[in-house]
């Protein structure tokens, strides 16, 4: 039932802020006066001394939920301290990498049925890894051959484009991030910011989703183009991969997410006064450098989209000239979930101003289940 919208895929980006509100209902404890915030996964409590122990953390997934992964790859290292490395599926299959009995494996998975993923978990079981499930879907394969894990209880999502599974996977792994790491009294200030920005996340994605408007305009300006290009580093390395598959896999544009940081070797050649390129520069430990790469596509005429804070707007457009998408700002590693959307919005006008079928993009089928 898509209600008052015209496309799922509509549905499900407007709906994110009661998804993640789904995902995180009974995992959040507030603590009172003294006691202190703290998370409960249900699923992992009885597996978080094997995961604190373990040598290394795989995440494991395709698409959508590897990017996912990625987005909370940074939040996880710092909190737990322990390797956290990144495998698409059929890559260590092809490749047969190595998987140890120390090592914890993260299944990342929407649909819990994907056949890539499916066929990584059935070998790291036999490698003797812990596997650990993130789903959305009860009953599913990976749900149930995994050792334990987490649903991430968005609802069922029917647009093939991944979009709300998207957001509440990462709420999910930054809650993994925060169970695995212990609670010193040295990381308790930012476990607690932590907290209070997963408490407000709904009310910020529901305040980031009323750039519908200005996301369809700037639809209508890229309507013709052949090609978008992505940039984002750090947090944000995640968010320029997912709104480029976004952007390719429904409104059938060509699109690349770039890691800003590799800019020079190699993606600068393809700048000049025509490509338009999206730069996520949104405050954190990296803005400097995002400034820096803004002022460098300047100098190369670029064609220039910027999404920066809220009252960043000045800071970003130093020296040339630009569009900019000003989004509310979160706790660094959540802001990937508030970036995501005006992507997501994009991608949606974008098919629909196209003539494109947006919830059923063609050759693309929702779950994945052959190799
Ligand atoms: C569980 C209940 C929820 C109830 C809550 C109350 C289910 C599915 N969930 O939620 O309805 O409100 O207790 O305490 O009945 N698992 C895997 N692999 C996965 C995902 C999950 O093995 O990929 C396992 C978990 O380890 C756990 C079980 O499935 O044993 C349920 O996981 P989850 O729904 O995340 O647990 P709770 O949030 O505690
Ligand atoms: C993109 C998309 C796909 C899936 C991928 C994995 O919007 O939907 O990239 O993310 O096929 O699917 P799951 O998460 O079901 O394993």
């Amino acid at each position: 039932n898509k209600g008052k919208y015209e496309h799922y895929m509509q549905k499900e980006i407007h709906e994110q802020p009661e998804s993640l509100t789904t995902t995180m209902r009974g995992r959040l404890i507030r603590g009172g006066s003294c006691k202190a915030k703290t998370v409960l996964l249900g699923g992992l409590k009885d597996h978080l001394k094997t995961i604190r122990r373990s040598r290394r953390i795989v995440f494991i997934g395709c698409g959508t939920s590897y990017n996912a992964a990625l987005a909370a790859r940074p939040i996880l290292e710092e909190l737990s301290g322990i390797p956290v490395t990144m495998e698409i599926a059929s890559d260590l299959l092809d490749r047969q990498g190595p998987i140890y009995r120390e090592d914890t494996t993260v299944f990342v998975s929407q649909s819990g049925e994907t056949a890539d993923t499916l066929n990584a978990l059935e070998y790291a079981l036999e490698n003797g890894a812990l596997c650990v499930g993130i789903t959305n879907t009860v009953g599913s394969a990976i749900a149930r051959h995994t050792h334990c894990g987490v649903h991430i209880n968005a609802g069922a999502e029917i647009g093939v484009a991944s979009t709300k599974a998207y957001t509440s996977q990462i709420v999910v792994m930054a809650m993994l991030a925060l169970a695995i790491g212990g609670d010193t009294i040295s990381s308790q200030a930012r476990r607690d910011a932590i907290i209070d920005g997963l408490f407000e996340l709904p009310s910020k994605v529901r305040e980031v989703l009323k750039l519908d408007q200005e996301m369809k305009d700037l639809a209508q300006l890229l309507i013709a183009e052949q090609s978008l290009l992505v940039f984002g580093r750090g947090y944000n390395y995640a968010t320029a991969l997912e709104g480029a598959l976004k952007v390719k896999e429904v409104a059938l544009m060509h699109s690349e997410g770039i890691l800003a940081g590799e800019m020079k070797h190699g993606p600068l050649a393809l700048v000049d006064e025509n490509l338009p390129i999206v730069v996520i520069a949104t405050r954190d430990a990296c803005f400097s450098k995002q400034q820096s790469v803004i002022q460098q596509l300047n100098a190369r005429k670029g064609r220039l989209i910027v999404m920066c804070s809220k009252g960043d707007a000045a800071s970003v457009t130093v020296g040339g000239s630009c569009r900019v998408i000003e989004v509310p700002q979160v706790e660094d590693c959540l802001q990937p979930v508030i970036n995501i959307v005006p992507l997501q919005l994009l991608a949606y006008h974008l098919t629909v101003l196209r003539g494109y079928n947006v919830d059923q993009p063609r050759n693309l089928a929702k779950s994945v289940t052959t190799e």
